[in-house]
């Protein structure tokens, strides 16, 4: 299927960025406002402590925030967490659950990642699910399989209005410098439309599939033309405002 979703460009920042970071974010406003905009969508996702003055600072352009992750109650005795609901609150219309990270440092099962997609639902946020294969397990030829498999616990059902995204980050591509190859992404990225359009119809063939793992400006152009690539998941290189925009223009 041709790419004719508008990509999206998405940073995670990590648990990386002070305040003096803030004038990285200032610049993606400004630039995505400007005469020479990218033709995509761009998000960017700080750390908590930086998200509502990303917010201000991106308020009179079309720069999207979000967050990195979220509880899956609304409020409660939770220390520390934050819910769905206060990101919204404070400006946030995305949010990252499932990140290979918070699976292998926080245990999170696929269950709890549809908990939060959930939470991230009700609460007005877009949730960016977040699947993606060990290194390990592509060896062994499981990709797909364990994929579809992460896809069946984590994606919840939706309502008519309600939309995802999914990010396909292999997680030995991650902050490595290794990437998959074009070939391996375009079946990734087949096999996981293919799961959307069965489960969700008609949004599924609209439903942005992101593939995140080591995108830099030098090789954003080539991976994001491929099918069914409807936009990145950058971490290290969505640090910096101009290697970010570099990717958002190649998109
Ligand atoms: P890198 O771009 O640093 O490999 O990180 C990818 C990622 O995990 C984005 O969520």
């Amino acid at each position: 299927m041709p790419n004719t979703i508008r990509p999206l460009i998405a940073g995670n920042w990590k648990m990386n960025g002070l305040r003096a970071s803030l004038r990285e974010i200032r610049a993606m406003a400004e630039k995505v406002s400007g005469k020479d905009r990218p033709d995509c969508d761009v998000l960017v996702c700080p750390p908590a402590t930086l998200l509502a003055e990303a917010v201000a600072l991106s308020a009179d352009s079309p720069l999207a925030t979000g967050g990195q992750n979220c509880h899956v109650a609304r409020t409660g005795a939770h220390t520390g967490d934050v819910s769905a609901e206060m990101l919204a609150d404070a400006g946030a219309r995305f949010v990252i659950v499932g990140h290979s990270e918070r699976r292998s440092d926080h245990g999170e099962t696929d269950g709890v990642v549809q908990a939060k997609a959930r939470a991230a639902l009700d609460a007005g946020l877009v949730p960016i699910i977040c699947v993606g294969e060990t290194g390990a397990q592509r060896l062994d030829a499981l990709a797909i399989t364990v994929v579809e498999h992460q896809l069946d616990g984590s994606v919840p059902q939706l309502q008519e209005n309600e939309q995802i995204v999914i990010a396909y980050e292999p997680v030995w591509a991650i902050g490595t410098g290794e990437v998959a190859t074009p070939a391996d992404i375009l079946r990734m990225h087949a096999s996981i439309r293919d799961w959307l359009v069965s489960r969700l119809a008609l949004k599924g063939q609209e439903t942005r599939i992101l593939y995140g793992g080591s995108v830099k400006p030098e090789n954003a152009a080539e991976i994001l033309a491929l099918a069914n690539v409807n936009g990145g998941l950058v971490g290290g290189a969505s640090l910096k405002a101009r290697d970010f925009l570099a990717i958002a223009d190649a998109a």
